[in-house]
């Protein structure tokens, strides 16, 4: 059998995967029809919106969607129909880390891979290809097949790739216009073959053949958690090293530029931070623990949990430097946090340092101002409520503060931390901010943004992460 013209796509999941690469897919490919579906009204209604205030922030989307919306780009609520038309389906669903139940802490929750595969079983009449496109364990696809192959009626087949996405949020149009590759895997079986021809094709239309790379199913969905497992890892080893030079004085952005000066391991990567967040690196990392450990591979698990763990130590770390420089004391003291994203140029906050910060920050009873460019305050109290759990939000709100600039943020407080690296936080006027605050006036650095010579020398006490003392 050749590999079908696909000529009808649906993604189920509206969300930072599906949303921007099957807009760049209706872009780039007029002639097929792309329809992207959710549950969720609300979201779907933002996606269709008329002034483009869609559901997520992404440099470059508005433009996309203002392009292919209502040419050959949809979004419905109407799952099932688009179900029925496709000839291929991106399974784009959220997989959070499971919060109960067997693995807890660790494993993906596929309840809602399982959900809309079972849809898809259910509503499909015709041969389809079914994409697993979010992150999922290994032999997901397998489990996805077993369900849709039990449920499968009116003789429709399903052949089921892998095509997972590596998109960076911030820079998620970039990467799919462009792509350091594309990866699709699928059975080594003809029907197999051709239905990763079939999506290879459709790639075609604007990635250079060289870069669609094709593998087994397995092969497929491992590479996805190693090239996370292997980013974070590279963070947390920079991480690591900023620990030992603010004891010793040397200073990471040195080190990380010697060490990145060997082309063996670039520069990419090695900027020391907070702490890595978003909805990936953390979450494979620990499926890639779980799969260790369930195949008996206790060396491997302890491993990569290390990456992990030390990504939080230097979370905990950064706390602790704010408290024990602001006299070892931060209660009823007032500390503006600026940036609430887990990196710059999105409004996601998945996994956010910044929570963590002042969920520590609040521990102590310190007040805290917050003030992000793109987050939006509904998402604040709700991430806050849930990193703290035994405090009503009515107390949470008691503590802090959501304000709508740096001045208004930082206006009488006694530490300024810097939790996100926005551009903007790079033209912040600091005499200004200075004249505003409570003096001593400190400022703690984390995501090595500042220029820490210019900043003492208009009066403030700077703690830059990767900087010992005697470098400052
Ligand atoms: C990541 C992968 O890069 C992407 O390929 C995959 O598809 C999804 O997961 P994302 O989480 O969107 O993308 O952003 P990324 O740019 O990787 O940053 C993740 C975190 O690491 C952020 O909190 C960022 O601030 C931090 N980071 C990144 C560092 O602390 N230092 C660095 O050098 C790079
Ligand atoms: P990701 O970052 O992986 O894209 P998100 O949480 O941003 O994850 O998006 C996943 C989307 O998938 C959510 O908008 C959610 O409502 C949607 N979703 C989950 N299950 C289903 C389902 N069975 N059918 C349709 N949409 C679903």
């Amino acid at each position: 059998m050749a590999p079908i013209d696909v000529k009808k796509i649906c993604c189920i999941g509206a969300g930072y995967v599906g949303g921007p690469t099957c807009a760049v897919i209706a872009l780039k490919c007029p002639h097929i029809t792309v329809t992207i579906v959710d549950l969720n009204q609300s979201r779907i209604d933002a996606w269709n919106s008329d002034d483009f205030s869609l559901p997520i922030y992404e440099p470059g989307l508005v433009d996309v969607v203002k392009q292919a919306r209502g040419r050959n780009l949809f979004f419905s609520t109407d799952v099932d129909k688009a179900i029925l038309e496709a000839d291929l389906i991106f399974v784009s669903v959220n997989t959070p880390t499971k919060k109960s139940g067997v693995g807890a802490g660790f494993a993906a929750d596929l309840n809602y891979v399982e959900l809309a595969t079972r849809r898809i079983a259910a509503v499909a009449t015709s041969n389809k290809i079914v994409v697993e496109k979010s992150t999922v364990p290994c032999r997901t696809a397998e489990s996805m097949r077993t369900i849709l192959e039990s449920n499968s009626h009116g003789g429709a087949r399903f052949d089921i790739l892998s095509n997972p996405e590596f998109l960076a949020e911030g820079t998620a149009i970039k990467d799919l216009l462009s792509p350091d590759r594309v990866l699709i895997g699928s059975l080594q079986t003809g029907e197999g073959l051709d239905a990763c021809q079939a999506l290879a094709n459709v790639y075609a239309n604007w990635v250079p053949k060289e870069r669609i790379l094709t593998v087994g199913l397995w092969s497929s969905e491992l590479s996805k958690l190693a090239a996370n497992a292997m980013l974070a890892q590279r963070i947390s080893s920079i991480n690591a090293l900023s620990a030992i030079c603010e004891a010793t004085g040397a200073n990471i952005d040195e080190v990380s530029h010697a060490v990145g000066f060997d082309s063996r391991i670039g520069p990419k990567f090695l900027r020391a931070s907070v702490g890595f967040g978003g909805s990936c690196f953390q979450k494979d990392i620990l499926n890639l623990v779980y799969l260790s450990e369930s195949l008996h591979l206790p060396e491997v698990a302890a491993y990569w949990r290390q990456v992990v763990d030390m990504n939080e130590y230097q979370k905990s770390r950064f706390s602790k430097t704010v408290v024990d420089t602001l006299f070892k004391t931060i209660t009823g003291k007032h500390i503006a946090v600026l940036g609430f994203a887990f990196k710059a140029d999105t409004g996601d906050t998945r996994e956010s340092a910044a929570i963590t910060l002042i969920r520590d920050f609040l521990s102590e009873r310190a007040y805290v101002t917050i003030y992000d460019p793109k987050v939006e305050e509904s998402q604040i109290w709700q991430d806050l409520s849930e990193a703290c759990p035994n405090t009503p939000l009515e107390t949470i709100k008691k503590y802090v503060t959501i304000v709508h600039n740096v001045i208004e943020a930082c206006k009488d407080k006694e530490a300024v931390v810097i939790a996100t690296e926005w551009k903007e936080f790079l033209e912040i006027d600091w005499q200004t901010v200075y004249d505003h605050m409570t003096k001593p006036a400190f400022v703690f650095d984390g995501r090595l943004l500042i220029d820490a010579d210019k900043l003492r020398k208009i009066g403030f006490k700077v703690k830059v992460i990767g900087r010992g003392d005697s470098t400052q």
